[in-house]
């Protein structure tokens, strides 16, 4: 069998059979006015379903009301469930699967629900993405708050299953709650949260702890890692390879690698152009827009695109650990489909090139094209703030 026949062979996580080995993963799509899902969002979805997909991911799950970085993104809870079960259905209707991501910001929002108050993180923090929305600082998590917190990720993993999800993705990368734990440029604190890498993992597998005692022993949960944060001080690729095995140990079902960190390097994740003006356009707020204009070039650092641009990283991790890996990051033609299968990972993730062409992944099995059409102009980014991601090439 070659490699591409491989990767559209059925995988099973914990009794979960997927069609095939590829996710799309999750891209917060923009589709979920005020916090509830839209009709836009069920057929996204559909049709990605309908693209041949295996697995597809519902971006930023909110775990908790101060867990978005703004109002508008999925607010988890009983209020959204007819919605969610119409987009699990949908999803199931073309033979695919869904995973909820699920995601607490920390620190880092601007969320107007929080004006004047503090946003939650392992340290104190300044919030430069809030400051001018009046979300000035972060306070340091106490160990009540912590509890508090992995309850609110075990109910939300129990309204997954509950509403359809075939499994859940706790976002653990990208710099949100769980990442700024595990960062140790982020994650001051002098207690037993913080410090060495084990420290740090103690409030990620906490979680994971709470999220499998809620969905129980027959529900898949795979977490998306981040290898690197891409700054200097951050996590880095020694970290990541003890978090990868504390994970397997704790017996999550499929790692999602990535890197980045959304306050620092956010095109670390999404190497190619920053797409600052279009970026500058779709913001609402004056304020927030004229800080983006004059000092957006200065935060948003441009990372060059190359295929399969975390492999070298991800081998690392590969090498450490038995359980099912996702290769993420610039996967964009049949080539690097086929490295990312020879190169011994399970499953494959893709965001850019199934938004630019939904049916991408067929055309590759069928022969019709070999390399994806994104140019990683990145616009894509700018348009979940004007009405919905989609691709504008
Ligand atoms: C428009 C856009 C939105 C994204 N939103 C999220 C998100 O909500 N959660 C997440 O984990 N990753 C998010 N990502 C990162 C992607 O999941 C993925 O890691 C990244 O695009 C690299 O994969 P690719 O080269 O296949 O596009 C986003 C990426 C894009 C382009």
């Amino acid at each position: 069998m070659n490699s591409i026949e491989k990767a559209t062979t059925p995988i099973c996580l914990r009794g979960l059979e997927l069609r095939n080995r590829f996710i799309k993963s999750a891209t917060y799509e923009g589709m979920t006015d005020g916090g509830y899902p839209t009709p836009l969002l069920i057929e996204h979805h559909r049709r990605l379903a309908q693209g041949g997909i295996g697995l597809t991911t519902i971006a930023y799950g909110a775990v908790s009301p101060e867990g978005r970085t703004n109002r508008q993104q999925l607010l988890i809870g009983d209020r959204v469930a007819s919605y969610a079960h119409q987009l699990t259905d949908a999803i199931h209707s073309e033979g695919g699967k869904c995973m909820l991501q699920l995601t607490h910001c920390g620190y880092f929002t601007k969320n107007q629900d929080l004006r004047f108050k503090r946003s939650l993180g392992p340290s104190a923090r300044i919030n430069l993405y809030g400051i001018l929305g009046g979300i000035i600082m972060s306070r340091s998590m106490t160990e009540h708050d912590m509890r508090e917190m992995a309850k609110n990720f075990a109910v939300s993993a129990s309204f997954a299953r509950r509403v359809g999800f075939d499994a859940v993705e706790i976002h653990m990368g990208h710099g949100y709650l769980l990442s700024q734990f595990l960062s140790p440029r982020i994650n001051r604190r002098k207690d037993d949260y913080g410090g060495s890498i084990s420290n740090r993992l103690r409030f990620p597998l906490e979680v994971v702890e709470a999220v499998r005692h809620a969905v129980g022993e027959d529900y898949p949960i795979v977490c998306k890692i981040n290898l690197e944060d891409g700054f200097r001080g951050g996590l880095t690729i020694r970290d990541s390879v003890e978090v990868a095995k504390a994970l397997e140990k704790e017996g999550v079902d499929a790692l999602v690698l990535s890197g980045g960190f959304t306050s620092i390097t956010p095109f670390y994740l999404m190497r190619g152009d920053v797409p600052l003006w279009e970026m500058v356009r779709a913001e609402k707020d004056v304020a927030q827009k004229m800080a983006m204009a004059l000092f957006g070039k200065f935060i948003m650092r441009r990372f060059a695109f190359e295929e399969n641009f975390f492999m070298p990283m991800a081998l690392k991790i590969r090498e450490a650990v038995a359980m099912p890996l996702a290769y993420l990051g610039g996967v964009c033609s049949r080539q690097g489909i086929e490295r990312a299968m020879d190169e011994g990972f399970d499953l494959i993730a893709l965001a850019r090139a199934v938004i630019h062409d939904p049916d991408f992944l067929l055309k590759v099995m069928d022969g019709r094209v070999s390399v994806s059409e994104c140019n990683h102009c990145n616009i894509c980014v700018a348009e979940m703030d004007r009405g919905g991601i989609k691709c504008v090439i």
